[in-house]
């Protein structure tokens, strides 16, 4: 299986996603500000990664404290906590991670600091183990909703590297195809990042799954030649309303998926769920470095001076989403009903 990141005695352990798919290298982060810098400059990436990052990063920072009193600790902590949630704005599993260890720090905040220490730790490994366990669930659950053969469309990376381990689109896709559904997958490159061509196509080649790697200005035509039965992709914030943020183009990809007729299913954690945020307008989309468009592998490929627009997110408002599939079950709209009662049967009492 993948190792998308991992805690180890020697602190929290990557794989380098801007170096796939010519390297397979890896980086450890011995300290909560270098965790910060591989979730900004995008070493780790995906919503549910980044938010088991943060924890793991957190839980890093903390181990490091040199405090002597409880107070103090408390104090570092927060602190590592501000600089973690500055990283990135649009992925709200960072957020909902940071508040889980906030939530636990207030449950163990007059133990012993060794303590504190240690059970930091063992709630970012366990945030860890839920990821994957929810990925599965969610392919479970998903892969009722492919076809029994034929194309599935998917956009940018929501697989292993995107997450824990296994998945949410991708892990659909695998549950599918371990049920004997014979699948084969177009995966967009996903411009400026190439998240589709590099990382998508790179997993699922390692996992023999049959794979097409489409420019993203191809989308419609494969579709209008009848060779895609379904579409799945991740996300990054899903509103009260169901609109759903995910990596730019996904937008155009469920207009597309309208006009001809094929189901836009969108796979997600109930972590990425945000109850709070009423429609998608509210989600914060985070611009990215403009070099990220200009320049492809270190070579410029536009005029000096000219403008660029490199928002890295955009919405899909929630009426071209045929169904939401999350650890719980899936949800259909009305998305504001389903998503607040599957939602709110994550109760959960932790340690
Ligand atoms: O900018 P990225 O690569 O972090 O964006 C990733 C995506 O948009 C994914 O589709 C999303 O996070 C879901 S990953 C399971």
């Amino acid at each position: 299986m993948i190792q998308t990141l991992e805690w180890t005695d020697n602190g929290v352990r990557f794989i380098d996603q801007t170096k796939l798919p010519t390297e397979e290298v890896y980086v450890t982060c011995k300290t909560h500000e270098q965790v910060a810098d591989v979730i900004r400059n995008m070493v780790v990436r995906g919503a549910p990664a980044i938010g088991v990052a943060a924890a793991m990063g957190i839980a890093l920072g903390v181990n490091n404290s040199k405090a002597e009193t409880t107070g103090d600790l408390k104090r570092d902590f927060d602190q590592i906590c501000d600089l973690i949630g500055k990283t990135r704005p649009t992925a709200v599993n960072l957020f909902w991670a940071i508040r889980r260890m906030q939530e636990k720090y207030e449950r163990i905040r007059i133990r012993p600091i060794p303590q504190i220490k240690r059970e930091l730790i063992e709630e970012a490994q366990r945030m860890h183990a839920e990821d994957i366990a929810a990925n599965q669930a969610m392919g479970r659950h998903g892969a009722t909703l492919m076809p029994s053969s034929g194309g599935v469309l998917t956009h940018c990376n929501a697989g292993a590297l995107a997450t824990a381990g296994y998945g949410t689109a991708l892990g659909v896709i695998r549950a599918a195809v371990e049920q004997g559904k014979k699948i084969h997958v177009y995966a967009d490159e996903t411009r400026p990042f190439l998240q589709g061509s590099r990382l998508t196509a790179w997993e699922l080649m390692k996992d023999g799954i049959p794979t097409t790697v489409i420019s993203d200005n191809m989308a419609g035509a494969m579709m209008s030649q009848g060779k895609i039965g379904a579409i799945v992709v991740g996300a990054d914030r899903i509103a009260a309303n169901g609109d759903v943020a995910n990596k730019i183009g996904t937008y155009t990809v469920a207009i597309l998926a309208k006009e001809h007729g094929i189901p836009f299913y969108v796979a997600a954690p109930i972590s990425t769920v945000d109850l709070a945020c009423p429609d998608g307008s509210k989600i914060p989309i985070e611009q990215r470095n403009a070099r990220e468009v200009t320049h492809i592998a270190g070579k410029q490929m536009v005029p000096d001076g000219v403008g660029v627009e490199n928002p890295a997110f955009d919405v899909t408002p929630a009426k071209y989403v045929a169904a939401i599939i999350t650890e719980k079950g899936i949800a259909r709209a009305p998305y504001d009903e389903s998503l607040r009662k599957l939602a709110g049967q994550e109760v959960e009492v932790h340690p």
